[in-house]
């Protein structure tokens, strides 16, 4: 089944607003995104909160690809949301793309993962 989420995107920020290698987060209709500039230019969107205590993940580190949670120090990986430490959670990621050099995400249907949720 093909869902057709145009018309649902939101304007973010302006894509020169993070550099890559950097991550920053921001509010879209009341779901808290972390966008992630990957070094090489490629843009994600992932849920900002841990799914381990909702600790916001751009108050962590971002190194090598990897989210490191400042809290617990649980890892993800930033292009797909698995988690890597442990390897049992994950992030939700987030339909996004880049216009005229701004970023527009998605939340339709999108549900942040919560453990024990
Ligand atoms: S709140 Fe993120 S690892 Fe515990």
């Amino acid at each position: 089944m093909t869902v057709d989420i145009a018309g649902t995107y939101r304007t973010v920020c302006d894509l020169d607003e993070i550099w890559e290698g950097e991550v920053v987060e921001f509010e879209v209709d009341g779901h808290d995104i972390l966008i992630v500039h990957q070094i090489g230019g490629e843009v994600m969107a992932l849920q900002a909160l841990c799914p381990h205590q909702d600790i916001s993940l751009a108050e962590g580190s971002f190194e090598n690809g990897v989210l490191t949670c400042r809290a617990h120090l649980w890892q993800f990986d930033s292009r797909s949301g698995a988690g890597l430490n442990p390897d049992d959670c994950r992030l939700a990621l987030y339909p996004v793309r880049v216009e005229a050099g701004k970023v527009l995400v998605s939340v339709e249907g999108v549900t942040p993962f919560r453990v024990g949720a």
